[in-house]
């Protein structure tokens, strides 16, 4: 079932993730609720040049992602995060989407730039208002009768896979039967995704890569202004609205959201936030005098059948450690994002993981899962905590909807 011999796979020899920021992710309809996806970017993409202090007209290319089409200039939403973020008008900008794996897909696509010689640097960033995903209708450009109106819940509609006539959810009970995962385990785990979170919010890791959100706007000289506006009466939010204590006992409570094992508790939360990275070629690294955050040696990209998404990690981190020629006793720290917590389980059975060194400061069950931002905050997470570890190699992985699952290599280069 996880084997493949299809997919990509791609080793990078020189190719360095230089800094990493993300927003607070915030509950659906909360803080971030009327925010754009587009200014969420903007806002991360000018925070990251401010913190590694490199100039955005050293930027060879913007490389942006947004799932949802949040806004209704979602379609220049990577052009417009490169502008109003002071990269130079003349640099392209590309919009990347691979579902829940478009952050890491950022990174990579940048990677590919690096090395075949196109860029030296790239701005990748992944936004994502999930509030704003729009009630929406497609057929109705000449007209409705009456009574006929299809308008729909944008949100709830595209977590379903018309292929296989299954939502999200309903690939992670698929994949609960057959690794017989019970209530109890997904229950569990949610309490360590929680608990994780909690301790490394409190021991300020999780802060480390936050900038903190206040209302402001964005200028651009000669061009309309734009801007953040905080709801629900906020001047500043500073850190993730979902993490919370969550014991056992509370979590068991709530009821299943797909009749099986998965509820709003153990499910990822549903959340607004955006994140970013720059990525360049070792040679830029130098002639900045930057000492990198980790370098990017490897990624991988496979398709698995759509009704069972939920397993793709596995055979994801297979063909990456395949390829880079690895076994998984050398991977020091993995981080798969917690789409659903018997999604994650069925990947921990399937390879056999290590808990101990599975999502160790939380997973989006308690952080939350801003779909294209994901990718990114996994890779940034992955690398500071290699770092704070010491330790040397990490893999970040993600599900994707759709059947597919892609995994990326981390190396520390301290
Ligand atoms: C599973 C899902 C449908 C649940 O949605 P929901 O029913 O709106 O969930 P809620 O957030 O309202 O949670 C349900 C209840 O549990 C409670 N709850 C959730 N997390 C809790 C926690 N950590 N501690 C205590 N209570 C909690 C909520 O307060 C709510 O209680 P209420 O009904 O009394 O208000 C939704 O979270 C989801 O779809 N998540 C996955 C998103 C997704 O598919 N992403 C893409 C992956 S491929």
């Amino acid at each position: 079932m996880t084997g493949t011999n299809g997919g990509l796979f791609a080793a990078y020899k020189d190719t360095w993730i230089l800094e990493g920021v993300r927003t607070p992710f915030a509950d659906y309809n909360g803080v971030l609720g009327l925010v754009s996806p587009i200014d969420l970017g903007i806002k991360v993409a000018r925070a990251v040049f401010e913190r590694s202090g490199i100039p955005p007209s050293d930027v060879g290319s913007v490389i942006a992602g947004s799932v949802a089409q949040a806004s209704f200039d979602a379609f220049v939403l990577p052009r417009h995060i490169g502008l109003y973020s002071g990269v130079p008008i003349d640099r392209p900008a590309l919009l990347v989407q691979r579902v829940c794996g478009t952050g890491v897909e950022t990174i990579s696509q940048a990677a590919d730039a690096i090395a075949l010689g196109k860029i030296e640097l790239g701005l990748c960033v992944g936004a994502e208002s999930m509030s704003r995903n729009p009630i929406a209708a497609y057929t109705h450009r000449g007209g409705f009768r009456m009574g006929q109106v299809e308008f729909k819940d944008f949100l709830w509609e595209a977590l379903m896979d018309t292929a296989p006539g299954v939502t999200m959810g309903q690939t992670a009970e698929a994949v609960a039967k057959t690794y017989k995962i019970t209530r109890e385990d997904v229950d569990r785990f949610a309490e360590l995704s929680f608990s994780r979170a909690v301790a490394a919010q409190k021991a300020c890791f999780l802060s480390g890569e936050i900038v903190p959100l206040v209302s402001e706007t964005f200028e651009l000289a000669g061009y309309r202004t734009r801007g953040i506006r905080l709801g629900k009466g906020t001047e500043k939010l500073e850190m993730d609205t979902h993490i919370r204590p969550s014991p056992y006992e509370v979590l068991a409570k709530i009821p299943p959201a797909f009749g099986g094992v998965q509820t709003g508790g153990n499910s990822s939360a549903i959340v607004d936030g955006a994140a970013a990275a720059l990525v360049s070629s070792g040679e830029y690294a130098k002639s900045r005098g930057i000492k990198p955050l980790a370098r990017v040696a490897a990624v991988a990209t496979v398709g698995v059948p759509p009704e069972i998404m939920s397993i793709a990690p596995a055979p994801a981190i297979r063909k990456l450690l395949d390829g880079a020629g690895m076994s998984l006793d050398a991977i020091d720290r993995i981080e798969i994002n917690e789409a659903f917590g018997a999604q994650l389980i069925s990947v921990e059975r399937e390879l056999k993981l290590d808990r101990a060194k599975l999502n160790v400061n939380g997973g989006a069950i308690a952080i939350g899962h801003p779909l294209a931002a994901t990718g990114l905050r996994l890779a940034v997470t992955l690398a500071r905590e290699l770092r704070r570890a010491k330790l040397r190699y990490g893999v970040a992985s993600a599900c994707i909807g759709g059947g597919q699952g892609i995994a990326m290599l981390l190396e520390n280069p301290n």
